[in-house]
């Protein structure tokens, strides 16, 4: 990019960067531990969403070594309708490793950061470049875009990673790396958009080829995707005395070591009453949707309700449900388990 554009990026990102709260304000140092937490639920989440996980996190865990003392359950819990529950088991392996291994201080080299649990090329340039002022090279989806356009690179991804990464670095500055990089990633957010850039206000609109060819939109250009596989499940709403039954899932798999309702195989065709905890006059409350990175799953609901205390688990006061930590797709059943006797 020529120099020009660089400024100018720069200056645009002065003025209109986005005010978020692990973002240092002028004169404020960043703080490692806020910068490598954010980037963690920003793989998984969009900053909208991430901001209020963030700020919940920050206040009940304000250090890397509050983090590292916390219970794996309430670390499960507070993560719960971020997704993808293995980011959260190595966010806190990741922040035992750092207070054990690293006296309580991340450290600053991309290659050591990748050495920790659950970091891996991304994370370990946005920390080394926004935490520590390193020269790195952050890729991000936003940056992607944004390079795929100013370069218009005409090959697909996936498999242009490489060469978007090899252009990225091209434009990286040695010094203000992490200026730099957000400001690709705002740019990215805020007009730079994947389906309507608003070219009339970028910054670096003369610099884009994109631009230049008339529909900048075409970029990055997507090999077209794999249609996910679709699998059916049941999952068990039982009841008893006001309370509901709520099992805590395998440490290892899927939403592992968080609490759910109890639920069978997921495949292609289970049976009815597969999973099931006890006996019970199970009754159809349909089934909801929802997907997952891998798979789209449809999760038919059976209800009972029981005069005793029929299985072990978690007796959870239905009212409280929403305070359970539920993982989204146990908490989309839950919502139409704890209507199911207006309806049945
Ligand atoms: N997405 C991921 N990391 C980000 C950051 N530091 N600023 C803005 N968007 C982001």
């Amino acid at each position: 990019m020529p120099v020009d554009a660089s400024n100018a990026l720069l200056r645009w990102y002065a003025v209109d960067k986005r005010r978020l709260p692990w973002r240092a304000e002028a004169g404020e140092r960043p703080v490692p531990y806020r910068i490598w937490l954010s980037e963690i639920m920003l793989q998984q989440t969009t900053v909208a969403h991430a901001r209020r996980y963030f700020e919940a996190f920050t206040q009940r865990w304000p250090s890397v070594e509050a983090l590292a003392g916390a219970d794996d359950g309430e670390v499960m819990s507070a993560w719960a309708g971020l997704g993808y529950y293995a980011r959260a088991r190595n966010l806190l392996a990741c922040a035992r490793t750092v207070a054990a291994a690293h006296g309580g201080h991340f450290p600053s080299e991309e290659a050591e950061l990748r050495k920790l649990p659950g970091i891996g090329r991304y994370t370990a340039a946005a920390v080394a470049a926004i935490a520590f002022g390193r020269r790195a090279v952050v890729v991000d989806s936003n940056v992607e875009r944004v390079v795929a356009r100013l370069f218009a690179v005409a090959e697909p991804l996936p498999g242009a990673r490489e060469t978007i990464y090899a252009l990225a670095d091209s434009l990286t500055p040695r010094t203000g790396s992490g200026d730099f990089a957000q400001a690709m990633m705002d740019l990215g957010s805020a007009i730079c958009t994947p389906r309507a850039p608003d070219c009339g206000r970028c910054p670096l609109a003369s610099a884009c080829r994109a631009r230049a060819q008339g529909a900048p939109e075409i970029y990055p250009v997507k090999q077209p995707r794999k249609e996910r596989p679709r699998r059916r499940g049941f999952a068990y709403w039982l009841e008893h005395d006001g309370h509901v039954l709520l099992v805590r899932r395998p440490a290892r798999g899927l939403l592992g070591g968080m609490l759910a309702l109890p639920s069978g195989r997921w495949d292609e065709a289970p049976e009815r009453g597969d999973g099931a905890p006890a006996p019970a006059d199970w009754r159809e409350a349909g089934a909801i949707d929802h997907v997952f990175t891998h798979f789209a799953l449809e999760l038919s609901l059976l209800c009972a309700s029981v005069g005793e205390r029929r299985a072990d688990g978690t007796w959870w006061p239905i009212e409280r449900i929403g305070e359970a930590g539920l993982p989204t797709v146990f908490a989309k059943a839950a919502a139409r388990g704890a209507a199911w006797k207006d309806v049945a």
